[in-house]
């Protein structure tokens, strides 16, 4: 898609990370987190990521305006897990089915490559048609099912495990 460029996430970001994600934390059950965000909050989840390595965080503009974000983070803190990831992605609902997301993706998976990472994992809580599309898309396969592993707006909701090898 023209006009969408990625680079590494910024301390800068924050604030908008922080708000996309918080739109669907509070609208959504895409994610269990229950309640908003304050930037501050956010900061241990944002210090997790480096501009090497496994854990990587980017961002997507598109025309200057902030798009949305998609990174990797350790699966599991247990040493043995460390060549594993779980992915993240959250793309600003005016840009959703653009590109933006592919592009993210493309460039996070990019930079994976050149890193240590023999498989990553996308858990998603159901229903999420769009994003299992776009996870399979990704080559992510389905591997199971935690069914009603958690509660959100008062009912109970699946989550999906995908994997995909790199
Ligand atoms: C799921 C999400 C990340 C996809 O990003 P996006 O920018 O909308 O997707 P793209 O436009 O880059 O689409 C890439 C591919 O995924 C498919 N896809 C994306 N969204 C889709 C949808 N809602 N329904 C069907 N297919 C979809 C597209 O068909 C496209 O395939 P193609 O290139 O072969 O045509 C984005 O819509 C989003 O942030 N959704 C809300 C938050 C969320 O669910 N995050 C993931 C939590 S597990």
């Amino acid at each position: 898609m023209s006009g969408v460029s990625v680079r590494p996430a910024e301390r800068r970001d924050l604030e908008a990370i922080t708000a996309l994600y918080n739109h669907f934390v509070e609208n959504t059950a895409v994610t269990f987190d229950v309640g908003a965000f304050t930037v501050k909050a956010r900061e241990p989840w944002f210090a997790q990521f480096a501009a090497d390595g496994p854990h990587r965080l980017f961002v997507a503009e598109r025309e200057g305006a902030f798009a949305g974000y998609a990174g990797s983070m350790a699966f599991k803190a247990k040493k043995a897990y460390s060549t594993s990831v779980e992915t993240t992605i959250y793309v600003a609902p005016v840009f959703a089915g653009a590109g933006v997301g592919k592009t993210l993706y493309e460039r996070l998976f990019s930079a994976l490559g050149r890193e240590d990472v023999h498989r990553a994992y996308a858990g998603i809580a159901l229903p999420n048609d769009g994003s299992i599309r776009f996870h399979r898309r990704f080559g992510f396969k389905e591997i199971g099912t935690y069914h009603e592993v958690g509660r959100k707006f008062g009912r109970y909701h699946d989550v999906t495990w995908f994997e995909k090898r790199l």
